[in-house]
């Protein structure tokens, strides 16, 4: 080796060692920043950052890893727990003894937030919105649904369409009247507080990441209402990392998708006093994995959970994680993430959901007949 290519090596590695403390001191910055808090404790956290390897050798691209939002333990885990922590943490500080939130018949986050109200001892009202118009027994009453009532939560049901905030509101009137405390969640979790969640979640990655040696070079997950994408753009700008996040599209078209997550992430830094700037470009969301519409099972998506259940032993839901999963997938084989090494899908969990859907997936290999 020539003297001058030795020397520009050991220059290079203190670049890249200087470049790591920078992150370091940026992540650490962030974690007091948002110390600052209140937050109860309901997620096993760190989740683990584990490759994909038998998924990336058969799609024949870039090492895919996993980050296990749905090992996040309670009630089966997923991406609301971390979005709980700081909202139930809220409620107890206004001293409220009742939580409210909605969501669509098979919605995680009810789930989440009736295991999250039951654990701090608190009442639990559910509204759930009917999005698909299914009267399939399974969708209506197993899965998430089962597990709402499991929790203790009381659960109705509003049509498709409905006011859903108005429809929190008058509920919400209706319990101070008779001398409860009333707490309101919005739908998803997503707000600025909840939010908070995924900007610990984008900390806790790029901390992971660095303790393994990991250059990530993008992030891809499944999103919705917008708090968990708004929480990672906010938590990568404050810590200047690089990485390409993309949220897939489960609902909304992509402009108002991009539009609402790029609102709530600036809204989310105003609210954890960090001074950034987010860039526009930064927010980036493919709708194109949609389908029918919200929580109508697609081919691609019914492929994509059978591979991974197949391949890595992993369970993804219909609704958002088996979406996702396409999404990255098919994006894989039309050279999205061309010249990218390290792709790390976000697992936002769901698999309860899994149970609402049984005719969706045709499943060989059971012969069911007696011998
Ligand atoms: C399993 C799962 N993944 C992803 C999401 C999308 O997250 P967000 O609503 O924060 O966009 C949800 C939301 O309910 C979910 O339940």
């Amino acid at each position: 080796m020539g003297a001058d290519v030795a020397v520009a090596e050991q220059f290079e590695g203190q670049n890249e060692q200087g470049a790591t403390d920078l992150t370091k001191s940026r992540c650490k910055d962030l974690a007091i920043q948002l110390a600052k808090f209140p937050r109860v404790a309901l997620g096993h956290l760190p989740t683990p950052l584990e490759p994909m390897d038998r998924l990336s050798e058969r799609l024949g691209g870039p090492r895919l890893w996993v980050k296990r939002d749905d090992c996040t333990g309670l009630s089966s885990g997923g991406n609301k727990t971390r979005k709980l922590e700081f909202l139930m943490a809220d409620a107890q500080a206004q001293g409220a003894d009742t939580i409210i939130t909605q969501g669509a018949t098979q919605s995680n986050h009810a789930r989440q937030t009736a295991a999250a109200a039951a654990k701090l001892g608190m009442a639990c009202h559910i509204l759930l919105e009917d999005r698909t118009g299914s009267n399939d027994q399974s969708y209506i009453m197993s899965g998430n649904v089962l597990l709402d009532r499991l929790h203790g939560a009381t659960v109705s049901k509003r049509s498709g369409g409905a006011d859903m905030n108005a429809e929190m509101g008058a509920l919400a009137d209706q319990l101070r009247q008779d001398g409860k405390t009333p707490y309101i969640i919005p739908g998803g979790g997503s707000n600025p507080i909840g939010a908070l969640g995924y900007v610990n979640c984008a900390r806790e990655l790029v901390e992971q990441a660095n303790g393994m040696g990991l250059r990530i070079d993008a992030l891809v997950h499944a999103t919705g209402s917008s708090g968990t994408q708004a929480g990672l753009v906010a938590g990568f700008a404050a810590i200047q990392s690089d990485i390409h996040l993309l949220g897939v599209g489960v609902r909304a078209p992509q402009e108002k998708q991009e539009r609402m997550v790029y609102d709530l992430a600036q809204q989310t830094l105003s609210h954890l006093g960090v001074d950034v700037e987010v860039a526009r470009s930064d927010v980036r969301a493919n709708c194109d994995y949609i389908g029918g519409g919200y929580g109508i099972p697609t081919e691609g998506m019914v492929a994509a959970v059978k591979l991974l259940a197949e391949t890595e032993g992993l369970l993804f839901d219909p609704v958002y994680s088996g979406k996702g999963l396409d999404g990255l997938i098919d994006l894989i084989g039309k050279g999205h993430f061309e010249g990218m090494q390290n792709i790390v899908f976000l697992h936002t969990g769901g698999s309860a959901a899994l149970f609402g859907y049984p005719e969706t997936f045709d499943l060989p290999g059971y012969d069911a007949d007696e011998k």
